[in-house]
């Protein structure tokens, strides 16, 4: 079944969607990637080129390698040019007038066998669903940041999901060279349900003064062996991100542990979002 799938496109090329181009095209696949416009669709080749010439220059990849990669790569503004692709993987911001406006689209776009993918972490992927006109071929395939480096995929199904289209999910998901995770669609699926009231945790130890970010960062990184603390991680990901995430717990839950940090509603308020606007916890150059 999986082996039909030759065309794959992604809708989106911020931080995860360049990341996800990057892992498909690692993997053998053609790949479009699809921006709203020229200066995100730079951003987004310039992202994918500076990670593959990391990678050269560390000699994890030869620069043949480079090359097959980057030529199994189109840039596109319209996605039209998906009209071809047999799987389609969207990573636009969690908005769902965003997310509906690309659904409606790439159902009416891709072929009707196509499997549409939502990278979402914190909307309803029953939701994303509904909005097109093949429930039974939407599901989620939650990537991890940074995308081409972290293992694990959670495969997302619904209520309505086609049983062979969770199958062919979870194929695609390891010829990615990724560990497939079944989950059920719930807020924080599995994953962030536990990760991200622990990072807000850490902003409300961080907000009371119980220490510095530094302090806390460096205690559960020994305590825990994890390879980043905490606030460092909420700049990884984004805090809006993480923001999403509590809030959509605190919906679904409302129980007071998923009750977002002020602190951390606050700085997503002011535009600290960490990496992608160069200020979070940290500053970053
Ligand atoms: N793209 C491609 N490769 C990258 C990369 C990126 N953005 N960032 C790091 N790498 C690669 C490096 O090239 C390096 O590769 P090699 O080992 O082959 O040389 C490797 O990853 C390690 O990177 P560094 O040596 O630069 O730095 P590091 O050892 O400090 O690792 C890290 C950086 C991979 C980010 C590591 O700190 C880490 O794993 N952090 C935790 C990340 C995490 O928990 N992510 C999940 C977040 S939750 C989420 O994403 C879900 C959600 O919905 C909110």
């Amino acid at each position: 079944m999986v082996q039909e799938i030759h065309k794959v496109g992604v809708v989106g090329l911020g931080t995860m969607g360049a990341g996800i181009v990057e892992v498909v095209a690692r993997a053998g696949f053609a790949v479009t990637g699809v921006e709203v416009d020229d200066t995100a669709l730079k951003r987004g080749r310039a992202h994918l080129e500076r990670s593959l010439a990391k990678a050269v220059d560390k000699g994890k990849l030869s620069e043949e390698e480079r090359a097959g990669i980057l030529e199994r790569v189109t840039f596109s503004t319209s996605r039209e040019d998906l009209a071809n692709a047999d799987f389609a993987i969207e990573a636009v911001p969690e908005r769902i007038n965003i997310k509906r406006d690309v659904f409606v689209d790439l159902d009416r776009i891709c072929p009707p066998g196509a499997i549409l993918a939502t990278n979402t972490s914190s909307l309803a992927v029953t939701e994303i669903a509904a909005l097109t006109n093949r429930p039974g071929k939407v599901v989620g395939l939650h990537f991890f940041n940074p995308a081409p480096v972290m293992r694990l995929i959670e495969v997302v199904t619904t209520v309505v999901t086609e049983p062979g289209v969770a199958e062919v999910a979870t194929e695609m998901a390891k010829r990615l060279g990724k560990t497939p995770v079944a989950v059920g669609d719930r807020a924080g699926f599995v994953a962030n349900a536990l990760l991200v009231p622990y990072l807000n945790h850490a902003v409300l130890l961080y907000e009371r003064g119980v220490a510095s970010r530094e302090e806390i960062d460096a205690a559960i990184v020994e305590a825990a062996k994890l390879p980043m603390g905490p606030l460092a991680l909420l700049d990884l990901v984004g805090l809006d991100v993480c923001l999403a995430v509590m809030d959509v717990l605190w919906e679904e839950f409302r129980t007071p542990r998923y009750a977002a940090a002020p602190l951390l509603r606050r700085m997503v308020a002011a535009g600290l979002l960490g990496r992608k606007t160069g200020r979070g916890f940290y500053v970053h150059s």
